[in-house]
């Protein structure tokens, strides 16, 4: 019978014994006995699984054995008096069959330990940036990748203010920079600071980025005598907005796709206080944009002057002439969709004139000679390196919308055209309704009328399944 030594184990191995040892209560020694034995009374392959070092590959011949799927969460605990109900936090989440991964803030170390945080998770938490055992085991990047969310509990005011200032100077930071999956804040911290104008300017910004909430709840706050808003949502309820965010995420067709979208009218100056201007209000660009969002893919908005706030999780370029416009569009490139929503104005004065033009007493009317601006769709469509994979444009008409609309698909070059009836009884320019017809290289495909919101839903669906479906 071989013997082993466990002084003799490759630290990495120990530090992994260690904590089991620590979470079952037993020694060291106790441990691997344990091990030993469950393993040699395994019927299948099941408790060998529990030897596959966490954060990586089970051997070929076991892959059957990995659980199915389990959703991967990075769990990052802050430095808060909430962070002991992190602990609880990493429990409900494993018995929810979450695979979870943990970093302790430098902060968080004065309030729990990173051997209590492993022992609950079963593999060593995570500390330093500069720590050569974790980053040769990991590293800050995989870290960021490999989850489907980022959990911040409790997410402190310091926090939240790094990581709406981009600051990457700690593992957490570096982390929470450099994912692409969705943040989830459970903020905790004393009401004032709360309701301090830094902390709510860090919030909106975090929010307009796209991170979610979860909390904070109204209550008894750790300093005696004071309440308010501050308290960390309880475990459980992070713990149901995990899960509701991971159903959600398995709903996001677009997920991984950049979409570019434009928006709104273009403005085109006559001299520096006139300008050349359309109706378009940029609401059926702006809900394009959202619902793409939500549909988990990264979106740029180019858009011209609207009176719109910016839709959540979505990067906006504001422009005002369609030379900008352009010029947007292009260094948005490359992008797996670009819909070109925007109502770009046809003409603009050939020379603007640099001061503001004067009636002079006895001066005939000023000629404005106009010259023809770039087509951005035509451009983006007619392009021959990095042409998105599916064009999309909109045909604004006030009559023979759809023969209009078929005509435009082939002289701009473009996959798809969305052709409305722009007559001023329709109410659509400005307006929150809109009916659109549907033309593609195959036929035009009439959809009800509908609000300009569920016109974005729709048109968002019919990319996903043509995009998931060219690529399967
Ligand atoms: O030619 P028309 O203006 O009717 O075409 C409308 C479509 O072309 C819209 O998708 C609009 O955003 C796009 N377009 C453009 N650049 C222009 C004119 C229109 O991208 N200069």
């Amino acid at each position: 019978m071989a013997s082993i030594t466990i002084r003799q184990l490759d630290e990495a191995l120990k530090k992994r014994l260690r904590l089991r040892a620590a979470r079952s209560g037993r020694s060291v020694e106790d441990e691997v006995r344990t091990i030993l034995r469950e393993a040699a009374d395994a019927t299948g392959e099941e408790n060998l699984e529990a030897f596959t070092p966490p954060g990586r590959a089970a051997a070929p011949g076991r892959a059957a054995a990995a659980p199915a799927k389990a959703a991967r969460v990075l769990l990052i605990i802050g430095g808060g008096i909430a962070a002991y109900k992190s602990l609880d936090l990493i429990r409900r989440l494993k018995e929810r069959r979450f695979s979870v991964r943990c970093v302790l803030t430098k902060a968080a170390k004065h309030f729990v330990t990173p051997l209590s945080a492993g022992a609950i998770l079963g593999e060593p938490a995570f500390t330093d940036l500069f720590d050569p055992a974790s980053e040769f085991d990991v590293g800050h990047i995989p870290l960021a990748r490999e989850c489907d969310l980022v959990v911040v509990a409790p997410a402190t005011a310091d926090l939240m203010a790094k990581m709406a200032g981009g600051h990457a100077d700690d593992l957490a930071t570096a982390a929470l920079l450099a994912t692409g999956a969705k943040i989830l804040l459970a903020p905790a911290m004393n009401p004032h600071m709360w309701a301090n104008k830094a902390t709510q300017r860090n919030l909106a910004q975090l929010v307009a980025d796209g991170v979610a909430l979860v909390g904070p709840n109204e209550g008894e706050m750790a300093e005696a005598g004071e309440r308010g808003p501050g308290r960390m949502a309880e475990p459980l309820e992070i713990a149901a907005a995990v899960e509701k965010l991971l159903a959600a995420s398995e709903t996001q067709p677009l997920k991984g796709r950049r979409v570019l979208v434009t928006a709104g009218p273009t403005h085109e100056p006559i001299d520096p206080v006139r300008y050349i201007a359309n109706r378009s209000s940029g609401k059926q660009g702006h809900a394009i944009a959202a619902a793409a969002a939500q549909a988990g893919a990264e979106v740029m908005l180019v858009s011209g002057p609207v009176n719109l706030p910016d839709p959540p999780g979505v990067k906006v370029i504001k422009v005002e002439s369609a030379r900008q416009m352009l010029d947007a569009v292009q260094k948005a490139l490359p992008v797996d969709v670009a819909i070109f929503a925007a109502a770009v104005a046809d003409w603009r004065v050939a020379d603007a004139s640099a001061q503001k033009l004067k009636k002079q007493p006895g001066q005939t009317t000023p000629e404005l000679p106009l010259v023809e601006n770039p087509d951005i769709l035509s451009t983006i469509a007619h392009r021959k390196t990095q042409r998105p994979t599916l064009v999309i444009g909109f045909a604004a008409e006030t009559e023979n919308v759809a023969a209009n609309a078929k005509a435009k698909l082939a002289r701009k070059g473009c996959d798809w055209i969305l052709a409305n009836d722009v007559s001023p009884q329709t109410g659509i320019m400005g307006g929150d309704r809109n009916t659109i017809e549907l033309v593609t290289g195959s036929g035009v495909e009439p959809w009800p009328p509908q609000t300009k919101e569920a016109v974005a839903t729709m048109l968002v669906s019919r990319i996903a399944a043509a995009l998931n479906g060219a690529r399967a």
